[in-house]
């Protein structure tokens, strides 16, 4: 009778002994969102075979963020064009439009990456042509302008990636450009 306690106990303790070990793996199998694992940041890098656009953190996700809003004032200005609403696609376009504030933000996002400035000022000249064209209230015209306004942001995306770097890389890189003091 001992005996078989003592078999029972030791299978028991198998059990929970394998039953423990496996619990540790999980979180493997499915990480945490947050988990950073250093060496497949390297691999996309590697992937990704774009023209790097070194940027401080903070600039990455400004630029990352704007992007977003991009992308939103494009979905405005469809919404807008589908209802007639010139007005609104005018605002909306506006959005994505030059400005002197726009203009001295995309020389800071360039400054580590020669010829992204000029590139992202030809946008935001093309995207006041849609700005235009909805001003004088003709329809096919804010869809030809729009157009050649998404191929400026996909040409951009073809060139550029994003590449975060330190402060004194970002030094070195834009011979100390000011990072984004004019900034809002
Ligand atoms: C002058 C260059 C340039 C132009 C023009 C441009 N983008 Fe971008 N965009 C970028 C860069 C650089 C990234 C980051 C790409 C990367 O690292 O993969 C980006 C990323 C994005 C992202 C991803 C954002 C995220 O959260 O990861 C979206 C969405 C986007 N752009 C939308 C747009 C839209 C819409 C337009 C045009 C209306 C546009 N972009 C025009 C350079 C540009």
């Amino acid at each position: 009778m001992t005996r078989h306690l003592v078999v029972l106990a030791g299978a028991l303790s198998a059990l929970l002994a394998s039953c423990s070990k496996r619990s540790p793996a999980a979180p493997a199998a499915s990480p945490a969102p947050s988990a950073a694992t250093p060496g497949a940041g390297a691999s996309l890098d590697a992937l990704d075979t774009r023209t790097p656009l070194p940027l401080l953190p903070m600039m990455a996700q400004h630029q990352k963020q704007n992007m977003r809003d991009h992308l939103v004032a494009v979905q405005e200005i469809v919404a807008a064009l589908a209802s007639d609403d010139f007005a609104g696609v005018e605002r909306a376009a506006g959005r994505i439009g030059f400005s002197e504030e726009e203009a001295q933000m995309c020389g800071h996002m360039g400054a580590g990456g020669p010829g992204f400035t000029e590139q992202a000022l030809a946008f935001h000249h093309q995207a006041d042509k849609v700005a235009a064209a909805a001003r004088d209230k003709d329809r096919a015209r804010v869809v030809t302008e729009l157009g050649t306004t998404l191929k400026a942001c996909t040409a951009c995306h073809a060139i550029w990636k994003q590449q975060v770097v330190d402060a004194a890389t970002w030094q070195r890189l834009t011979a100390g450009a000011p990072p984004m003091q004019h900034m809002h």
